[in-house]
C-alpha cells in the first residue's frame, strides 16, 4: 500500500471516479441517509480555498505488489488537510473493505507530519455520532471539544401555507430581501456588521466555520463558495430607519450533493429580538428555495446540544433531529508524539 500527495486539479478522471465511489460507500455504509455524492464537482471542492488557506490531499493506493488489499475502481484510503492560519483541519476516510488494516493510522501520520512541518499547533477534525470516526479519534488521543446536533428538514413534509404565512408577517418597519448567489455591493458592509454582533455574543469557538465579519472577507468568502460549487442563497431583514441588517439567514446547495442544502449562520442582532424576524427570515428561505432550487429535497442545520438543540423556530418548521457532530482537537506534536516512530518515518 502507498500513501501519495495528490492534487485533485491535475488528477485524471479515473482518480476522481475512484475516490468519489470510495467516498459514496464510505456514505453508504456510515451514514446511508446522506445523499450520494457526484464526480464532476468534487475537484473545485477540494481545491478553491479563501485566500492565504491551502488544502493538502491524500491517497491510498495498492502499490502493485503481492496479494495486498485491491478494490478495482476504488480509492482505498483519502486524507484531507485544510491550512488556516496555525491551526488545521483534518479529514481521512477508508474504503469500508480496507478498515482495521492500519489505513487510518497512516492517513493521519500524513496529516500530523504536514501539520507539523507547515508550523500548525493544533489539529481539528469532526466525527458524526454512531460512526467509527469516534473510537478512531478517540483513540488517537483527540479530546472532544464540542457537540452540535444536526437536524434535517424533510422539504416534502413541510406545511407550505403556514410557511407562507410565517414569512409574511414582517414587523412593521422591516423590509424582507432575497438574494441567490452573493450580495449587492452596498450591502455587504451593514450585512458584515450583523454578522460580526454575532462574534461579539458568541463565546463558541467559530474558528473553521465559514463566517466573515468585515466586508472585504466576506465578498471572498462568498466568491469562494461559489468557486467551490457551493451556491450561497441569502435571505435578511433590513431596519427600514437606520437602514442596517436586523437579521440574515445563509443557505448553501453544494453542486456535489444538490438534494440536500446546508444551513449555514442564522443571526437576529440583540436590538431586534423579539419580533419574530428569525421565523419570516426563515420562512422566506424555505419559499425562495422552493422556486430556485427545484432538486432539492431536505436541508440540514447544526446546532448547539445545550438548551434546545433544534430550535423553537426549526421545530415549527418541521426539522428533526438527526445526528450528533462532534468537533475533536489535538495538539500536533502530541499526535505525532502518540503515533509513535512509524509516523515520522
Ligand atoms: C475512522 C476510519 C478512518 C478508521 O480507519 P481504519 O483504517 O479502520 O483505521 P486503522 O485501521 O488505522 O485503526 C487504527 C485504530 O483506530 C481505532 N479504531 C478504528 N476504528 C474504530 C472503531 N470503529 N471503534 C473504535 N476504535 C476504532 C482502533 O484502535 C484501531 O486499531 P485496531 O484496528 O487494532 O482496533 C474509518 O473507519 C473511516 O473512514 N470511517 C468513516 C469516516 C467518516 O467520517 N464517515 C462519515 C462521513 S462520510
Amino acid at each position: 500500500m502507498r500513501v501519495r500527495e495528490w492534487d485533485p486539479k491535475t488528477a485524471s478522471a479515473d482518480e476522481i471516479e475512484s475516490l468519489v465511489a470510495t467516498l459514496n460507500e464510505v456514505l453508504a455504509t456510515d451514514l446511508p441517509d446522506d445523499p450520494p455524492w457526484r464526480p464532476d464537482a468534487i475537484a473545485p471542492y477540494l481545491t478553491e480555498t479563501m485566500q492565504g488557506e491551502r488544502r493538502v490531499c491524500w491517497l491510498i493506493e495498492p502499490s502493485g505488489e503481492g496479494t495486498e488489499l485491491e478494490i478495482p475502481g476504488r480509492t482505498l484510503g483519502h486524507a484531507n488537510l485544510l491550512l488556516v492560519g496555525d491551526i488545521g483541519g483534518g479529514e481521512v476516510r477508508d474504503h469500508p473493505a480496507a478498515r482495521h488494516r492500519g489505513l487510518g493510522r497512516a492517513l493521519v501520520g500524513c496529516v500530523a507530519r504536514r501539520a507539523y512541518s507547515e508550523g500548525l499547533s493544533s489539529l481539528g477534525v469532526e466525527a458524526v455520532g454512531g460512526t467509527p470516526a469516534v473510537g478512531f479519534w478517540e483513540s488517537l488521543g483527540f479530546r472532544c471539544a464540542y457537540i452540535e446536533m444536526r437536524n434535517i428538514l424533510d422539504l416534502s413534509r413541510v406545511d407550505w401555507p403556514a410557511v407562507a404565512r410565517m414569512a409574511a408577517a414582517v414587523p412593521a418597519g422591516y423590509r424582507v430581501e432575497y438574494h441567490p448567489g452573493g450580495l449587492p455591493p452596498a450591502l455587504l458592509e451593514p450585512y458584515a456588521a450583523a454578522k460580526a454582533v454575532r462574534r461579539e455574543t458568541d463565546s463558541s469557538d467559530l474558528e473553521l466555520r465559514p463566517s466573515s465579519y468585515d466586508a472585504k472577507r466576506l465578498a471572498e468568502s462568498l466568491d469562494t463558495l461559489n468557486r467551490r460549487g457551493m451556491r450561497p442563497y441569502l435571505v435578511l431583514a433590513v431596519h427600514e430607519q437606520s437602514a442596517t441588517v436586523a437579521a440574515l439567514t445563509e443557505v448553501v446547495t453544494p453542486a456535489q450533493h444538490p438534494t440536500r442544502a446546508d444551513q449555514y449562520d442564522t443571526i437576529v442582532v440583540p436590538a431586534h429580538q423579539g419580533l419574530g424576524l428569525e421565523r419570516v427570515i426563515k420562512a422566506r428561505m424555505l419559499l425562495e428555495l422552493r422556486r430556485a432550487a427545484p432538486e432539492l429535497t431536505e436541508v440540514q442545520t447544526w446546532n448547539a446540544l445545550e438548551n434546545d438543540p433544534i430550535g423553537e423556530v426549526n421545530r415549527e418548521l418541521g426539522y428533526r433531529a438527526d445526528r450528533q457532530w462532534r468537533e475533536y482537537e489535538t495538539d500536533v506534536l502530541d499526535l505525532i508524539d502518540r503515533l509513535g516512530p512509524a509516523s515520522t518515518a
